[in-house]
C-alpha cells in the first residue's frame, strides 16, 4: 500500500507535503517524492528509502510552489528506486497513485506505438503517458485525466497535477481509499484522515468510482455514473497527539502500552453501562436464523478469528469456519442465507479481505465488519459494523488492534450465545465480568516486561524459534510467531503443542528456543507435558504461564514469564502481551526497524 497527499494551498507546499507523508509512511516506505507547481511549471524531487532521504534531497535542492502532490511508496511493479518513485511525470502532467493498474502492459504497448518513451517499469507511469496523450489531442486537463481513468482497469487512488494549472487538482478513487480535506482557501487530498490531520479536520470520503476536481475554492465530485455527487463533510478529530510516539521509542511500544486504555474504550462501546450484558450494533442480528459463521481475515486479524472460533463454538454453540482472505476469495466456498460472514480488519482496506467480503455479500444473510477505521471500505460495505476503538495504529506490527479485536469478538460471541439461548443472563453477566478485567490484567501482564526483555535476549540470538500452545493458545502461538518474524526477521513457527510428536519435535535442538504459552486452563497439564517432552530432548523452553504454572513447569526451563492469573476466556487477550513484547525486545536487541520492518506495509491494499 502507498500513501498519497495533494495540496492546493496558500503556503509553501513542500514542507507540508513531507509532513503529511511522514504520517502516511506506515503505509509504505520504499521511496518517496513530491511535485509542485512553481511559476506555473511542474517540478519534482524524489528519493529512494524513507522520508528522511527525501527531506535531505529537498534541503539540498528546495522546491517552491503552493500547489503540490506527494507519495510514499510500497513497491508493487518496479524495484524501490528513485526512478520508480512517485510522482511520475510526462510532458505536462504529474501523478501519484496507490493501487495496481492491471492492464498497464497493453496500455503501455499502445502508447509506445504512438511514440511515448517510458523511463520506468511501473504501472503508474502508464497513467501519466495516457493523460499526456489526451492532452496532446487537445483535451482540457480534467477531461484528459477522466479519459485516461476510463481506460484503466484495476485499483487506484490517484491525484493529478498539471503544468500551468496551479489552482487545479484531479483526484479519483477505485478500490483504494481517498479523502478530500477542506481548508480556508485551501483544499487537500489524502489517503486517510491521519495525513490531513494538521491541515484540516473537515473531511469527506470519496466513494468507489468517484472522481473529483479541486480548486482552492472547493471541489466538484462525480460518481461512477458521471453524475455530480454530494459527499458529506465530516469533522474528524485525529489529534496530532494520537499520531505521535510520546515518550516511547517506537509506535509499537506506545501502542502496546496503550492497550489497558483502549481496551477500556472497546469494552465501553460493546457492553451495557451496568456491565451486565453485551450491548452493541449486533443486537439486530437474529442468531437463531444462522447455522454457521464464516470468519475471514489476513495475518494477525486472522488469528483473532481463530481465537474467536473457540468462543463462538463454546458460548454460542454455533459452527465457525475460518479462512485467510486470499484463500477464501478464490475457493468460492458454498455459502447460503443461513450463514453470516464476519470480516476482521484493522485498516478496513485490505484488498483480499475486501474482495472476500464482496464475494460473500452476494450469498449470506449477514455481513459483519470488525474494524478499527469506521470510514473504511470494509466498514462501508458491511451490514453490521463493530468498531474496535483501538485508535490509530501506526506500527506495522498489529498490537492494540489485535487485543481490541479479541474483546470485540468475545463480546459478539457472548451476545450470540444469549440470543441462541445457550447462556442465560447470569452466565452472560459472569462472562462480561471477566471481559471487564481486561484492562487490569493487561496492565499486570505489562508489569512482566523486564522478564520478557530478558527472555527476548535468548530469542534474539536464535535462527529459528518455535511457539507452542493448545486450544485458544494455538492461534496465540501463531500470532507470537508472526510478531517475531515480521519485526526481528527471525524465522518462527507457531504449532499446536499436541502436534509436536507428529513431526516437528524433530526440530528440537538447544539452538531452537521453544516458547510455550500455557495459561491455567483445562489443557494446562497436557501443554506442560508437551513442554517436558521438548525439554527431555534438550530443548530450551521459555514458559509463559501464571505463578503456579511456572512453579509446576519443572526444572530446566531456560526462562519464564509470569502472567497474572486469569479466566480462560480472557487469557488470549492477556497472553497477547508477551507475544508482542518478546518480539519487540528481540527486534530492538537486533537493531531492527520495529515500526517499519523491511518489505512490509501497514495495510496491504493490493492483492
Ligand atoms: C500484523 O502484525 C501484520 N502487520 C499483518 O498481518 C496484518 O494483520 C494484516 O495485513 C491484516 O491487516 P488488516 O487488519 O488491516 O486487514
Amino acid at each position: 500500500m502507498c500513501g498519497i497527499i495533494g495540496i492546493l494551498g496558500t503556503r509553501p507546499a513542500a514542507p507540508l507535503l513531507v509532513d503529511a507523508l511522514r504520517r502516511l509512511e506506515y503505509r509504505g516506505y520504499d521511496s518517496a517524492g513530491v511535485a509542485t507547481i512553481h511559476d506555473g511549471r511542474l517540478d519534482r524531487r524524489r528519493a529512494v528509502g524513507k522520508l528522511d532521504a527525501l527531506a535531505a534531497v529537498l534541503d539540498a535542492n528546495p522546491i517552491d510552489g503552493a500547489s503540490g502532490i506527494g507519495h510514499t511508496r510500497w513497491a508493487t511493479h518496479g524495484a524501490p528506486t528513485e526512478a520508480n518513485a512517485h510522482p511520475h511525470a510526462a510532458a505536462r502532467v504529474a501523478v501519484v497513485h496507490n493501487g495496481i493498474i492491471e492492464n498497464f502492459r497493453e496500455l503501455r504497448a499502445e502508447l509506445e506505438s504512438r511514440g511515448h518513451r517510458f523511463a520506468t517499469q511501473t504501472d503508474t507511469e502508464t497513467i501519466v503517458h495516457l493523460t499526456a496523450d489526451f492532452l496532446d489531442k487537445g483535451l482540457a486537463p480534467k477531461d484528459a485525466a477522466f479519459a485516461a481513468i476510463d481506460r484503466l482497469r484495476g485499483a487506484f487512488a490517484l491525484c493529478f497535477l498539471f503544468d500551468g494549472e496551479p489552482d487545479l487538482m484531479v483526484a479519483a478513487r477505485r478500490g483504494s481509499p481517498l479523502a478530500i480535506g477542506y481548508g480556508e482557501g485551501e483544499m487537500f487530498v489524502g489517503s486517510d484522515a491521519l495525513a490531513l490531520a494538521p491541515l484540516t479536520a473537515r473531511i469527506s470520503y470519496l466513494e468507489e468510482g468517484d472522481r473529483a476536481v479541486l480548486t482552492r475554492e472547493g471541489v466538484t465530485i462525480w460518481n461512477e455514473d458521471g453524475v455530480i455527487a454530494n459527499r458529506p463533510v465530516k469533522r474528524v478529530d485525529v489529534s496530532a497527539a494520537l499520531v505521535e510516539k510520546g515518550e516511547h521509542k517506537h509506535f509499537m511500544a506506545k501502542e502496546i502500552y496503550e492497550q489497558p486504555t483502549v481496551s477500556g474504550y472497546t469494552l465501553g462501546h460493546h457492553l451495557s453501562a451496568d456491565r451486565q450484558r453485551v450491548e452493541n450494533e449486533a443486537e439486530e442480528i437474529d442468531f437463531n436464523e444462522i447455522d454457521r459463521i464464516v470468519m475471514v481475515a489476513c495475518g494477525t486479524a486472522y488469528y483473532a478469528c481463530a481465537v474467536a472460533k473457540w468462543w463462538f463454538e463454546k458460548f454460542a454453540r454455533i459452527p465457525v469456519e475460518i479462512d485467510v482472505a486470499s484463500e477464501f476469495r478464490y475457493r468460492e466456498p458454498p455459502l447460503s442465507d443461513r450463514d453470516a460472514a464476519l470480516f476482521v480488519s484493522q485498516s478496513g482496506e485490505t484488498a483480499d479481505t475486501l474482495a472476500a467480503l464482496r464475494f460473500a455479500a452476494q450469498h449470506v444473510r449477514h455481513v459483519i465488519g470488525v474494524v478499527n477505521v469506521p470510514e473504511s471500505s470494509i466498514a462501508r460495505e458491511s451490514g453490521v459494523v463493530l468498531p474496535i476503538l483501538a485508535g490509530p495504529e501506526i506500527g506495522v506490527a498489529s498490537t492494540k488492534a489485535f487485543t481490541c479485536q479479541l474483546l470485540t469478538l468475545a463480546s459478539l460471541a457472548i451476545l450470540a450465545g444469549r440470543k441462541r439461548g445457550v447462556i442465560d443472563a447470569a452466565e452472560e453477566a459472569r462472562l462480561v465480568g471477566h471481559l471487564c478485567e481486561a484492562p487490569r490484567l493487561i496492565s499486570a501482564a505489562l508489569a512482566a516486561a523486564p522478564a520478557m526483555e530478558k527472555a527476548a535476549r535468548e530469542i534474539a540470538r536464535a535462527r529459528d524459534v518455535l511457539y507452542l500452545g493448545r486450544g485458544a493458545m494455538f492461534p496465540m502461538a501463531l500470532e507470537g510467531a508472526l510478531k517475531l518474524k515480521e519485526i526481528s526477521y527471525i524465522h518462527a513457527e507457531g504449532y499446536a503443542a499436541g502436534e509436536m510428536k507428529h513431526g516437528p519435535i524433530a526440530l528440537v535442538d538447544p539452538a531452537v528456543p521453544v516458547v510455550v504459552m500455557a495459561p491455567r486452563d483445562a489443557l494446562f497439564e497436557k501443554t506442560v507435558s508437551n513442554m517436558q517432552e521438548v525439554m527431555a530432548r534438550g530443548g530450551k523452553v521459555v514458559l509463559i504461564a501464571d505463578a503456579a504454572g511456572v512453579a509446576e513447569g519443572g526444572d530446566g526451563i531456560a526462562a519464564s514469564v509470569e502472567m497474572p492469573e486469569c479466566d480462560p476466556l480472557i487469557a488470549p487477550v492477556v497472553y497477547a502481551v508477551p507475544a508482542q513484547l518478546l518480539a519487540y525486545y528481540a527486534a530492538a536487541e537486533l537493531g531492527k526497524d520495529v515500526d517499519q520492518p523491511r518489505n512490509l506495509a501497514k495495510s496491504v491494499t493490493v492483492e
